[in-house]
């Protein structure tokens, strides 16, 4: 299907989130300290809905990647069924998680299900990862990312930098990342949900971030491929690292994500703060059309806004 868009884009990325809940307590994606996962309490789509909703779009739209997301995908219940059906169905499939329960979900994998899994690493200090993430427990991630490292599994880490947090934590994140030659992001903090109103005191820019890489590091820019959400740069060794800087360099121009949030609303953009429900009609190909283009309209022209709905709600 060819959608109308002013910069031509298409959608060929595919975000599903699994749950709109999470086991962790991230300050820039839930405001309460004692926030708990809900994972018994909500109702979220079946393997046979996802499955037949993820085959619909792809049939329209020939994607060529899924991403599991979330919430946090490991606490979908039957979440390797649901890998092993959507395997069928062609486009590579990614993974982003919190990493806690990735050792268990790794080791019920043949290994060649998933092309990748990006893992949220925010500190290896265990206070500070506890001031972000309100939970002990670190090695838990440790443990993930090495699991899906011997399985042979690509993995990249992502770290959302926290002015006054954990700054700190960029130089040993980059060399825990070098030392297991995994690539490695930083990310701006996006306007989501709570901080809709206010990021700035927590702003960290990609500028900030790699002065703080200077400090140890000389650098240059690579060229950036199309449709990336990252800036990446080589150091002087060899190594690679990224920044996603969607506040002082958006990507908008060739965004090529759709989401799809648990309750089997499709969103065009991380700014948009509509739900378009294709659950209803996914069998008739008209309205199915008709959503994916209302879905690209939503679609900003070169710069994010962010939302009032936080990660968690329009799936990370
Ligand atoms: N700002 C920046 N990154 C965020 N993430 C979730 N919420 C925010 C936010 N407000 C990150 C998660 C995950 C990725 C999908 O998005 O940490 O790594």
């Amino acid at each position: 299907m060819k959608l109308n868009d002013v910069h031509n884009r298409t959608f060929k990325t595919l975000r599903v989130s699994l749950t709109n809940t999470c086991n962790l307590a991230c300050t820039y994606c839930v405001n309460d300290a004692n926030y708990q996962d809900q994972a018994q309490n909500i109702s979220i789509l079946s393997v046979e809905n996802l499955v037949k909703i993820i085959s619909k779009i792809n049939q329209t739209l020939d994607l060529q990647t899924i991403r599991l997301t979330g919430g946090e995908p490991t606490l979908y219940k039957d979440i390797i069924p649901l890998i092993k059906s959507i395997a069928q169905i062609g486009p590579k499939i990614k993974l982003t998680t919190n990493g806690f329960l990735l050792k268990n979900l790794v080791q019920k994998l043949d290994g060649n299900e998933l092309d990748s899994i990006n893992v949220s690493l925010d500190a290896l200090d265990e206070d500070i990862f506890f001031k972000i993430s309100k939970r002990r427990s670190l090695y838990k991630i440790i443990e993930g990312i090495d699991a899906a490292l011997a399985k042979g599994i690509h993995v990249k880490l992502n770290c959302v930098v926290i002015k006054g947090v954990n700054e700190s934590q960029i130089l040993p994140i980059l060399a825990f990342a070098f030392e297991r030659k995994i690539s490695v992001r930083f990310l701006e903090i996006m306007k989501m949900g709570h901080l809709y109103a206010d990021a700035e005191s927590l702003f960290f820019s990609q500028n900030d971030i790699l002065k703080v890489i200077n400090q140890k590091y000389t650098f240059s820019k690579m060229i950036r491929s199309d449709a990336a959400t990252a800036n990446y740069w080589q150091t002087s060794e060899g190594n690679k690292f990224g920044i996603i800087a969607n506040e002082t360099e958006p990507f908008c121009g060739d965004c090529n994500r759709l989401r799809l949030d648990s309750y089997g609303n499709i969103f065009g953009c991380l700014s948009s703060n509509t739900p378009i429900n294709i659950t209803q009609n996914i069998d008739n190909e008209v309205i199915l059309e008709q959503n994916l283009q209302n879905a690209m309209n939503q679609k900003q022209d070169y710069k994010f806004i962010g939302s009032n709905l936080s990660m968690l709600e329009i799936g990370g």
